[in-house]
């Protein structure tokens, strides 16, 4: 019998059926009435404050009897455990037999920890006074391309080789003062192409950035800038930085092992932004900015391993995530950072929460008995309301929305659109909150000269249910301080979410087999294989490429 089988028999039995019970009684009243008559308590009474940080979650139907459940559902989950597990380095990625430790890499100064008894921070140390000092050298123009200094880096990378560092260059735009960054990541040629169409090969500096240094995008892109670069430089590996745990592979590769920058296999790709694969942004910010993007993080773990659960950031954001998607069924969320700066923000979510939480199977291997990871996806406003947020206001679905804004901008001159955009955002959630309702757009309609069937009909097209949850995540400024707070309160709360959901959230098996099946059919594609065993579609998909 599979899961939807057991579903349907009512058969299937969670750690989620007490708040299921529970969500099905209130279900249906409006998240509004819970503020009625408790002069604002609701609002500060699920709202958390934290080193600048504030998270309302006041606009969702969780009550006190809701948080409570949550709250002993993390306890008896294990995440107190588990955390500790995690920040010790023990191997909790038990699929892969690895510790999972990207902490270490923004560690204090003074941090021990050991992973096989070995302390792992004197090489996290110097790697990250390494990765400095080059930074320093190529900003500075001590390390000079064959042509003079360097104007231009090209990140080639994917994944968590890319997603990480790209967003964070965009997030800190207003800090940029080193060399221009690009980032090529896909397969597709026209990518790698059209980033260096425009750049000098005497005065772009390659950074290969993977973890695996096997990624066959990243290969192949890496072997095309290598071509690019040659005949114009005497020699192009010697503009090539590789970033990478495999230095075996970057050797083969041609680059010189003093512009490698290794990590150990206990940094998963996705978390991998706070060491060498970062070393795109530190270009771009400078060390000093980059050490404060690590003290945000680290100010965030400190948070997260002290703070009681009912006022942890990372820990609240979760059960928010588990009451929207395991218990009232929510399939998606959206991530609706009102920050342009923020516009990659989405899609690195989308490969931090999905690919971490998105397994079939729980620790020990049985199918998971309820959904894992919610579906992530979203833009920045102002930009979305103009686009699906339609759906999200007047859709049959409920999409649970989660809005991120700054208090402040960094235009001074451009206060006044900050404010706009700090009113959009303020507006969405209250609109989604509130609603309107059939009475509310009877009147507007009746207003406008409208009367009879015709008024009863425009008026309903007019109609917001409401009634729909949304949280808020509201931040001083985007300082680099404040990005690693934020990035790092992401990866906390997936990893609460995976140890409720009884996962593990640090492997990747589900991205292979795709992998392995592009492999067989690039021969196919080139005339060099059959396509013998194929099912009938991907065959005669072979024949139309194949022309
Ligand atoms: O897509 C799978 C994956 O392994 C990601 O987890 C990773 O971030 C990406 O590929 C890139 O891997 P690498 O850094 O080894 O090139």
């Amino acid at each position: 019998m599979d899961r939807i089988d057991r579903m349907e028999q009512g058969s299937e039995m969670s750690k989620f059926d007490a708040l299921r019970a529970y969500h099905a009684k209130v279900r249906d009243r409006r998240i509004l009435s819970l503020f009625a008559g408790n002069d604002g308590g609701r609002a500060a009474n699920f709202t958390v404050r934290a080193d600048g940080l504030i998270f309302d979650y006041s606009k969702t139907n969780i009550d006190e009897v809701a948080l409570g459940m949550l709250l002993s559902l993390a306890e008896t989950s294990g995440v107190a455990v588990k955390r500790e597990a995690m920040f010790a380095g023990e191997k909790i990625n038990d699929t892969e037999g690895r510790a999972v430790l990207h902490t270490a890499l923004r560690a204090d100064d003074d941090a021990v920890i050991r992973v096989d008894g070995r302390d792992v921070m004197p090489a996290v140390r110097a790697t990250r006074a390494r990765m400095a000092a080059f930074a320093a050298d190529v900003r500075e123009g001590r390390f000079r391309g064959q042509g003079g200094k360097i104007t231009d880096v090209v990140n080639i990378g994917i994944g968590g080789s890319d997603l990480g560092p790209a967003m964070g260059t965009l997030a800190l735009a207003p800090y940029h003062d080193g060399p221009r960054l690009h980032y090529v990541s896909n397969v597709d040629g026209a990518h790698v192409h059209d980033v260096l169409r425009g750049l000098n090969p005497e005065t772009t500096l390659v950074i290969v950035a993977s973890k695996t240094f096997t990624t066959i995008e990243t290969m192949t892109n890496a072997d095309t800038a290598r071509g690019w670069m040659a005949g114009k430089v005497a020699n192009p590996a010697a503009q090539f930085v590789a970033l990478s745990s495999a230095t075996g592979r970057t050797a083969a590769f041609g680059i010189d092992e003093e512009r490698v920058f290794g990590f150990e296999d206990w940094v998963g790709g996705r978390y991998s932004l706070w060491g060498p694969i970062g070393l795109g942004l530190m270009l771009a910010v400078g060390p000093e900015a980059f050490g404060m993007f690590l003290g945000g993080a680290r100010s965030m773990d400190r948070h997260f391993r002290t703070a009681p659960f009912m006022s942890n950031l990372p820990v609240l954001l979760a059960l928010v995530g588990v009451w929207h998607n395991q218990v009232c069924g929510h399939a998606t969320r959206a991530v609706l950072p009102y920050e342009q700066r923020l516009v990659r923000l989405p899609a690195y979510l989308q490969q931090l929460e999905m690919e971490s939480n998105g397994k079939r199977v729980s620790m020990d291997g049985a199918d998971l008995p309820y959904d894992s990871g919610p579906v992530v996806w979203g833009e920045p406003g102002t930009n979305g309301q103009h686009a699906f947020y339609q759906l999200i206001h007047q859709g049959t679905r409920v999409i649970p929305c989660e809005f991120l804004v700054g208090r402040e901008g960094f235009e001074p001159e451009l206060a006044h659109q900050h404010r706009l955009l700090v009113a959009n955002c303020l507006a969405q959630s209250e609109a989604l909150l509130r609603g309107r309702s059939l009475e509310e757009a009877t009147a507007l309609m009746a207003k406008a000269g409208l009367t009879g069937a015709e008024l009863d009909r425009q008026a309903r097209h007019r109609v917001f249910p409401g009634n729909r949850p949304s949280t808020t995540l509201g931040y001083p400024k985007l300082t680099p301080y404040v990005l690693g707070q934020i990035i790092a309160l992401y990866e906390h709360r997936v990893f609460v979410e995976g140890v409720i959901l009884g996962i593990n959230s640090f492997d990747q098996w589900g991205v292979e087999l795709g992998k392995e099946l592009a492999l067989a059919l690039q021969p196919m594609l080139e005339g060099k294989a059959g396509t013998e065993g194929k099912d009938g579609s991907t065959a005669q998909l072979v024949a139309w490429a194949r022309g």
